[in-house]
């Protein structure tokens, strides 16, 4: 079985690995109570020294996997579990529950294996145990058991890759088996895989996927700024083969912010990797209003674009005005032009600057969008209800006037 898989050949041996029923593991305690029960695939990937060259052995957990005596039920004062599976000779896999209130979680997965295991790593150069260890991202509510088909619980450590998939476990069992609710992971619930935040379409196409709305993001300087909003830029430019196409960059939920209160200029300056993106609001002591004035953006651009960094800055705004003291407020979406090839959508919007009572929200002023998105359903009502009016009347005048009509016969 001395065997050189290239790395080519390693996706191959991960799908047959795949193919491979699953393995099940149950740990009891002294009373004979089970604690753990566990149904996986595990594909190993391990690298090793043999005099003349470095192998790569790929291998699924072999059907002698049993569970070790070292499993336990947790010991008094003490709520880990821990299953701890043996192989072939002297290699072994344990996983090291532990418990909250609310939830369990495999706190570290260890991989023990034995280079003088011929049966496994033929050949090698160097002998005896190594061990490898790593957080995990399992974690399931109690009572629930966690369940993830997908492939994507990949622990890598060192030389060693440990690509668990198709898992079903539960630890903490209160009736000796599965609960029968479950925790899915989030890998299997798909749209979680991290979609990138941009999307660019051409001009004239239409967009192939509707973009995702950005996350509304909290920005907040004491004394002097509130804000919860979407942001979305939208940026033209002028690709290497002369065609021009429009980019959404969403600012993440991670966005870091920093700013300055100014007794007449409030910033707000947004970072998120290459993009730097900073308003500034002004009060007219003369209206009593305040508004942002000034928008500064600068970021990067995809490689096809010609020019590889992006600034733009307008500071004769007039953009998410409200009274001071108060909040401007608005649902729906609005973009605010700052350029030709530049403009910022904002969703979902809620901002005051300045004056700030009690670390709260003032009053809200709706948007303009947001009151006429409030008057279409009144006139429809209106409308409605007079045209109903109109009706009854007629049906009434219609009646005494037929009424009269028979009357006379
Ligand atoms: C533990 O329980 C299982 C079934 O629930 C049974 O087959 C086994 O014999 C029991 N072992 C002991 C030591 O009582
Ligand atoms: C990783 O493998 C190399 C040989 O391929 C070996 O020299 C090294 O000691 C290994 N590291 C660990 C932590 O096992
Ligand atoms: C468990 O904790 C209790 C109270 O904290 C203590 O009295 C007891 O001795 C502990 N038992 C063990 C085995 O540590
Ligand atoms: C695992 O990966 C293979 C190959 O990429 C794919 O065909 C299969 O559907 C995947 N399984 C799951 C559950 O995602
Ligand atoms: C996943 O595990 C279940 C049992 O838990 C088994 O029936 C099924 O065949 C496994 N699927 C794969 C692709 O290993
Ligand atoms: C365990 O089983 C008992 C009796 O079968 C049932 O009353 C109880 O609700 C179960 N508990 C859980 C957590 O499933
Ligand atoms: C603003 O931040 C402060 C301190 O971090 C916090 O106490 C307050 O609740 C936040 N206000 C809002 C509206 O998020
Ligand atoms: C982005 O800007 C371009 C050019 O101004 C415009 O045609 C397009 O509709 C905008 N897209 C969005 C989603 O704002
Ligand atoms: C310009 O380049 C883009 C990719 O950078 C390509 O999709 C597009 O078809 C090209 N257009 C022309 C007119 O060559
Ligand atoms: C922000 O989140 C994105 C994914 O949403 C991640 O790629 C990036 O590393 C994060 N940045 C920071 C500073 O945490
Ligand atoms: C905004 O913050 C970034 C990063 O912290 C900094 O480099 C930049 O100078 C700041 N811009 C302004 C106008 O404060
Ligand atoms: C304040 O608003 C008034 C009325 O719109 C305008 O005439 C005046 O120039 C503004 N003052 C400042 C400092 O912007």
């Amino acid at each position: 079985m001395a065997s050189r898989y290239s790395w080519g050949l390693l996706l191959a041996a991960a799908l047959l690995g795949f193919l491979q029923a699953s393995s099940a593991f149950e740990v009891r305690d002294g009373k004979n109570k089970t604690c753990i029960l566990a149904n996986f695939s595990v594909l190993f990937t391990v690298e090793y020294n043999t005099k003349t060259s470095k192998e790569v052995k790929v291998f699924s957990l072999p059907s002698n996997a049993v569970v070790l005596p070292e499993s336990t039920c947790g010991k008094p004062n003490d709520t880990s579990e821990v299953l701890a599976i043996g192989f072939s000779n002297n290699n072994s896999l344990k996983m090291a529950f532990v418990r909250n209130a609310g939830a369990y979680v495999v706190r570290s997965l260890t991989f023990t294996y034995n280079l003088s295991d011929a049966s496994l790593f033929p050949n090698s150069s160097e002998t005896g145990a190594r061990n490898v260890s790593k957080d995990t991202d399992i974690r399931a509510d109690l009572r629930t058991t966690y369940t993830c088909h997908s492939n994507n619980t990949i622990i890598s450590m060192q030389n060693v890759t440990v690509l668990l998939s198709n898992v079903t476990l539960e630890a903490y069992l209160v009736n000796n088996t599965f609960s029968g609710k479950e925790t899915v992971c989030s890998e299997d619930k798909g749209s979680t895989t991290v979609v990138p935040s941009t999307t660019s379409v051409a001009p004239t196409a239409a967009p192939t996927a509707a973009p995702k709305t950005p996350d509304v993001g909290r920005y907040n300087l004491t004394g002097c700024l509130l804000a919860s909003m979407g942001l979305q830029l939208n940026i033209t430019y002028t690709t290497k083969n002369q065609t021009k196409k429009w980019e959404l960059l969403n600012l993440p939920a991670n966005t870091t912010f920093s700013g300055n209160c100014g007794d007449s200029t409030v910033t707000l300056n947004l970072t998120s990797g290459s993009t730097d993106l900073v308003f500034y609001f002004e009060q007219n002591s003369t209206t009593d209003k305040y508004f942002l004035h000034r928008i500064s953006v600068s970021t990067s651009l995809p490689p096809e674009s010609i020019k590889r960094t992006f600034k733009a800055d307008n500071d004769s705004l007039s953009a998410l005005k409200a009274t001071v003291g108060k909040s401007y407020k608005c649902f729906s979406e609005e973009s605010i032009w700052i350029s030709n090839e530049t403009s910022l959508n904002i969703f979902n919007a809620q901002v005051q600057a300045f004056k700030i009572t009690g670390n709260t929200f003032g009053t809200p002023e709706e948007c303009p969008m947001d009151e006429n998105n409030m008057l279409i359903p009144i006139i429809v009502g209106a409308a409605l209800a007079g045209l109903v009016l109109i009706v009854l009347i007629a049906y009434l005048i219609g009646r005494k006037r037929s009424h009269a009509g028979y009357q006379t016969i």
